[in-house]
């Protein structure tokens, strides 16, 4: 019984398989997602990184049929076993913010300016759970209670505007979780705040995870937030997974040179706490041409014949640590790494960060490294 009951614990919520989304744009194809596969499990959460347009969010935005009529999506995204791809609309609003919820970038975007927030929540909740006002009012301060909102009962009146980003962000979290999700998908969800604000929002997403059980995708540009909150990293190139790990895997045995290039090839872990991903010289391919072999060949210093030849496809380097190509770096620790296939890298918009993190820092991204992997 203990046994069957831990099975079910670990057992995957969410199944991906084989997903493509083909966007048709002036009679050509733009391949934005190319065969993902990937499971989460309740109370885990996955980081994806990659460059701007390797299809992080048409990615997850596919999973709740949150994409425009000219995708067309294929493959499998089961949720709790229920199959989404090839839902009708209707039931897909059913799923759509019930089962799995999201939070974007902008949280006043996110928000209607001429509401005060506490009907905002309350829309939210009668939504999918119809009940009487006075009780989703009870509802909605218990939400702004989970998400730790200070006066609950006082912010619950204010509009968007008098509430600071953080705020407006941990109110836009309180409407994604009014109808208790299983899969919560944060998007960006803390580029626009400051990086103590950022913080504390990621402290909350994990606080809520570790009460509600919920199972988390995030979708970051931050290396940092990535490695200290998610369990495991998948990083997308040219719409296709390139490296999937448990987070500590990736971080101490990257194979992948576009993944070592992302991170930043030069002394590492010194810039982990809030990095953003170093710009790689060059270009992705263009979506609606594909090249044949690896798409990052054009880019990769390692790059031989058969990388133009013939695609690497995903293999298990065991069941923590999955990459694609034909000749990967080796399992160097990054901060070991040295500099003999250090990509082009472009220093533009502060991407290369100056190190000015601390031994101290570096002791506590490697312990949060140590705590995540554990659970
Ligand atoms: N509505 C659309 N029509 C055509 N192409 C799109 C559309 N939305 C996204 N794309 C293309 O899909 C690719 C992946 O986009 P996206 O998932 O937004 O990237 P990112 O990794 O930055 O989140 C991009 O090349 C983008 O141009
Ligand atoms: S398969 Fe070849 S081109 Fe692609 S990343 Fe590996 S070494 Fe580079
Ligand atoms: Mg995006």
């Amino acid at each position: 019984m203990g046994q069957n009951q831990s099975r079910l614990e670990n057992a995957p919520i969410l199944t991906v398989e084989n997903l493509r989304v083909v966007f048709s744009k002036h009679g050509r194809e733009v391949q934005a997602v190319n065969g993902l596969n990937y499971q989460l499990s309740s109370g885990r959460t996955l980081a994806i990184i990659g460059e701007s347009g390797s299809g992080k969010s048409v990615g997850v935005r596919s999973l709740m049929g949150l994409l425009p009529p000219s995708a067309k999506v294929t493959g499998s995204v089961r949720l709790n076993g229920r199959e989404l791809v090839g839902l009708s609309e209707k039931a897909l609003m059913s799923v759509r913010g019930k089962e799995i919820a999201m939070i974007f970038q902008d949280p006043a975007a996110s928000l209607n300016p001429t509401m005060n927030v506490g009907s905002q929540i309350m829309e939210a909740i009668r939504l999918h759970n119809p009940m009487k006002k006075r009780e989703a009012e009870v509802k909605a301060i218990e939400l702004l209670k989970l998400v730790r909102l200070p006066s609950p009962e006082t912010r619950i009146r204010q509009y968007p505007h008098q509430l600071s980003g953080g705020m407006r962000q941990r109110i836009v979290i309180a409407i994604a979780l009014a109808s208790d999700p299983k899969v919560l998908i944060a998007d960006e969800a803390t580029t626009a705040l400051d990086v103590t604000t950022q913080a504390q929002i990621m402290e909350l997403l994990v606080d809520i995870q570790e009460r509600l059980g919920t199972a988390v995708i995030m979708i970051s540009h931050d290396i940092g937030l990535a490695a200290n909150y998610a369990h495991d990293v998948m990083v997308m190139y040219a719409g296709k997974v390139v490296e999937h790990a448990n987070t500590k895997s990736l971080f101490s045995n990257v194979q992948m040179p576009y993944t070592k290039a992302l991170l930043g090839a030069v002394p590492q872990l010194t810039t982990i706490p809030h990095s953003r991903l170093t710009v790689i010289g060059g270009h992705p391919p263009d979506l609606s041409n594909l090249p044949t072999g690896c798409p990052f060949a054009p880019r990769c210093p390692r790059a031989t014949n058969v990388c133009t030849a013939e695609e690497p496809p995903l293999e298990r380097q065991n069941d923590q640590h999955s990459y694609a190509c034909w000749h990967p770096v080796g399992g160097q620790p990054l901060e070991a790494a040295g500099t003999a296939d250090v990509l082009k890298v472009d220093a533009q918009d502060g991407a290369c960060s100056e190190s000015s993190t601390s031994t101290q820092e570096r002791a506590v991204f490697a312990s949060s490294l140590d705590e995540r992997a554990k659970r």
